[in-house]
């Protein structure tokens, strides 16, 4: 598979290389730092390249934006044409003390990050996916605490695009757990703010994964 990767951070970073050693064929963009994309796609190996937002988008089938809020539409309104691809966000409405978010069912804008991103790409097939996901589990060396392998809740109202995204999902090494349709990125990037005001409050980020028990 294709994958572009727009936002060269802690997020971006990590999922690109675990993917580029899952076999598949990886464009790092968007950084103000030229030579840190090409060292990152250096360091996630041969199939793995740096490029320009607008070649990480033409040359995929699957988009994982990972860039901060404010950003986001001059990203997408540059990106060229997203029609088709399959739009991976974890994206998030977070407030930077944490404090709450900025778009969300608890605030006046009775939305989502990833509903909007649907709005701004309406040929896109966004899906929600990691936003309980600490950057730095990702880069660690195994996803797994103890024996439990946490999950990665999705959302999406492409069932297609959903299976790509489980499946991009399981090869990190973590359990996918469909969510349901894209409204529901509004609960989700909700529960992902919880999780982080829980995780700094606890003292326990950012080695924390989450998990649905069931039986
Ligand atoms: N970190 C986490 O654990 C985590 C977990 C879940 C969700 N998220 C969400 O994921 C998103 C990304 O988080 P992150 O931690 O990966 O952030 P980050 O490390 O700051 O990465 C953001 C990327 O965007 C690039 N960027 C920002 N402004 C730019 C500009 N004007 N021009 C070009 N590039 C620009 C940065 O470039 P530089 O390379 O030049 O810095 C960086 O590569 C956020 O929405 C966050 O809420 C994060």
């Amino acid at each position: 598979m294709k994958i572009g990767i727009i936002g060269a951070g802690n997020m971006g970073a990590a999922l690109g290389k675990l993917w580029a050693n899952a076999g598949h064929h990886v464009i790092f963009s968007y950084s103000r730092d030229e030579a840190k994309l090409r060292e990152l796609a250096i360091e996630a190996g041969k199939t793995a390249k740096a490029g320009t937002v607008q070649a990480a988008v033409a040359d995929s089938d699957v988009v994982l934006l990972a860039v901060w809020l404010p950003t986001l539409e001059a990203v997408i309104q540059t990106a060229g044409s997203l029609d088709g691809k399959i739009i991976i966000t974890c994206v998030s409405g977070l407030q930077p003390d944490f404090t709450g978010q900025t778009i969300g069912i608890a605030t006046d804008l009775k939305t989502s990050v990833a509903e909007i991103i649907q709005q701004l790409a309406p040929g896109a097939k966004v899906v929600e996916a990691f936003n309980t996901t600490f950057a730095e589990i990702l880069a660690s060396d195994s996803r797994q605490f103890g024996s439990d392998m946490p999950n990665v809740f999705y959302c999406g109202d492409d069932s297609e695009a959903k299976q790509v995204v489980a499946g991009l999902i399981e090869e990190c090494g973590y359990e996918s757990v469909d969510a349901g349709n894209l409204m529901v990125a509004r609960t989700l990037e909700t529960l992902a703010t919880a999780w982080v005001q829980f995780a700094v409050s606890s003292q326990l980020f950012p080695n924390l994964g989450l998990k649905a028990l069931r039986r």
